[in-house]
């Protein structure tokens, strides 16, 4: 390792920059954002300074030794060479710490790639070697580190003293600061719920210090995984997958994003497919509760999201009843994922100004007893979730009802998975396409006038007009 990280504390700091280009710019800029004052050396003042005037004041020159005689540190920032090495050996004589933009040779540190939260900052560096990897790294951070979490870390510090006087013994301590910073009070202080995230952390030291802490629940989330492209998956459900103890999951949730269950957790598959339970519904409600019995983190991770024809409504008020509080995390649903993957737009001024999501399989089997008047009214597009198999009755009974048999239909299968399948045609020949592309699901039909609009379907009304 011939870099070694350190932060400098900055409370009262003076720092001094050489130079007014772009550079300079971006470099005050940056140490603007902690609370030191900073000497700008230049001839004279430049446009941009003004945004920093509360800790910028401009000196000349001249005045740079004796600013220099009490500076945390030094970033030269000049384009000129001669220049640049003026300030060095200043800066030298005076033994402050260097920093020369794009001059490796002159620097005692480098700024690394920073990503600031507040409390919390984490820096990555290359030694200069490849700044675009570090960036990279950097943006990966990015996404492991919510947005709040630097709040998370000043509740904590202001915390700290009450903590360390409740309880005295350091496992506890430690228990406790796992338990508060990864569980609720997290989760409350994420959700920009600052009153909370302070009554929750009140709650789980009062617990902990009358050593009810080993009856507590574990934390339950109900997680979209999106249609399977793992890129579609949020945020928040990266997170949230990551920390699980146990992951109870649906047929429908793609390989790639079970792959990104930590590896010494509980996978179990409970999901269904065409209405085969692996695992009934109560059967998941009994699983979910025992495990967070058990003070386990538990995610019951659901394809799309959860409260669109997946049933999350149901498991909430399951663990409800139970006295367990579950937070839902939505998830990318397969209608959003599969239009835009089709190139379909759900809506469309032209053609399209209300959108329906509707199911195709009854609670019984069979087809749904639907409002058929409703759907076939124009101006609208319909959504069809698990409508493979009764596609043929869909289609008859929305003419029946007097939606026209050239109405433009898509029907996407495993939409926006390496092994998508896209079909365009006719209402009326919507089990034709069915057949012809050996759909056989999970699949989406799309009907309405936008289903025509990409180049995709145009092409195969031409070549059926053609046939
Ligand atoms: C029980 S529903 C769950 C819907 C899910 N909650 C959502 O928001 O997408 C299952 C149906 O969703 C649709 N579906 C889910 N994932 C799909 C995908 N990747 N491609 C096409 N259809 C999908 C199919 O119609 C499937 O039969």
């Amino acid at each position: 390792m011939n870099l070694f990280p350190a932060f400098f504390q900055m409370d009262g700091a003076h720092v001094v920059v050489f130079g007014d280009g772009v550079n300079a710019e971006r470099k005050v800029r940056l140490v603007a954002k902690t609370p030191a004052r900073i000497s700008l050396v230049c001839d004279k003042r430049p446009d941009w300074a003004g945004a920093f005037d509360s800790q910028l004041h401009i000196i000349a020159a001249s005045e740079a030794e004796d600013a220099l005689a009490s500076a945390r540190f030094t970033i030269i920032a000049y384009e000129d060479e001669a220049q640049a090495r003026w300030a060095y050996d200043l800066a030298r004589a005076q033994g402050v710490p260097i920093n020369a933009v794009d001059r490796k040779e002159l620097c005692d540190f480098t700024v690394p790639s920073m990503l600031d939260r507040g409390a919390i900052i984490a820096a990555v560096a290359t030694g200069g070697a490849a700044p675009v990897l570090a960036k990279d790294i950097r943006a990966k951070l990015e996404t492991l580190m919510p947005a709040r979490i630097g709040d998370l870390a000043a509740m904590a510090e202001r915390w700290r003293p009450t903590v360390k006087t409740a309880l005295s013994d350091e496992t506890s301590r430690r228990h406790f600061w796992e338990k508060a910073l990864r569980g609720p009070v997290a989760e409350a202080m994420y959700a920009g719920d600052d009153a909370r995230a302070e009554a929750l952390m009140s709650d789980t030291l009062a617990r902990f210090a009358d050593g009810l802490d080993k009856d507590e629940f574990g934390p339950v989330h109900i997680v979209g995984a999106g249609p399977g492209d793992p890129e579609l998956l949020t945020l928040k459900a990266f997170r949230l997958i990551q920390q699980a103890d146990i992951v109870f999951h649906d047929k429908l949730v793609s390989p790639e994003i079970l792959d990104m269950v930590r590896r010494d957790a509980d996978r179990v598959p409970v999901g269904k497919s065409k209405g085969e339970h692996l695992v009934p519904q109560d059967g998941i409600h009994e699983l979910m509760i025992a495990a967070s019995r058990e003070g386990k983190r538990v995610v019951r991770l659901k394809g799309g999201d959860p409260f669109i024809f997946g049933r999350g409504g149901e498991e909430v008020e399951a663990l409800r009843s139970e006295g367990i509080e579950a937070t839902v995390v939505p998830g990318v649903s397969s209608a959003l994922g599969c239009a835009a993957s089709a190139n379909v737009p759900l809506t469309h001024r032209d053609h399209a100004q209300t959108l329906t999501f509707v199911t195709g399989h009854a609670q019984k089997g069979g087809v749904p007893d639907l409002d058929w008047e409703g759907l076939a009214k124009p101006h609208q597009t319909v959504v069809v979730f698990m409508g493979v198999g009764t596609s043929s009755i869909i289609s008859q009974k929305l003419r029946e009802a007097g939606l026209a048999g050239e109405t433009p239909v898509a029907v996407i299968e495993n939409g926006t998975r390496a092994n998508e399948t896209r079909g365009f045609g006719t209402l009326e020949a919507l089990p034709k396409i069915i057949e012809t592309h050996g759909i056989r699901g999970p699949a989406l039909l799309i009907i309405g006038a936008v289903a025509g609009l990409p180049a995709e379907a145009r092409d195969t009304f031409i070549a059926e007009a053609l046939a």
